[in-house]
């Protein structure tokens, strides 16, 4: 998921489980960063430019509708991320590789948690 898409929901976020949900978007923040860093570094290794727009974040107006857009990236961050696998993988970096591999990973693994939190949610208090 996008830096910018947690810092929104991080500050959006409202109601009783505000301070929860706020925890669960800054926490993506620093391996979102550390990523970013990363792939800067090796597209610049490989010659290219680093890519510096920013996806937009889907309006969202409760925390169910930004725990979907949440959803919604994981789900792109992992297609997008197992790309650029089979292209490490193509052009033999295998540490490139790994760390993308990594990667998906990480977005596999917030996609289930973010699955967990919103499972029953209409069962929950508005
Ligand atoms: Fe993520």
């Amino acid at each position: 998921m996008a830096i910018g898409q947690s810092l929104t929901h991080a500050a959006k976020a409202t109601g009783p489980e505000r301070s929860q949900l706020a925890e669960f978007s800054n926490a993506e923040i620093p391996d979102e960063t550390a990523r970013t860093q990363s792939l800067a570094k090796k597209t610049v290794a490989y010659g290219g430019e680093p890519n510096t727009e920013a996806r937009d974040v889907p309006h969202a107006e409760t925390n169910r509708d930004m725990l979907e857009s949440v959803l919604e990236a994981e789900k792109k961050a992992i297609e997008d991320c197992s790309e650029r696998v089979e292209q490490a993988e193509a052009i033999g970096d295998v540490g490139l590789q790994v760390a993308l591999e990594d990667n998906v990973c990480d977005e596999r693994n917030h996609y289930e948690e973010t699955m967990q939190i919103l499972k029953n949610w209409e069962l929950q208090p508005a």
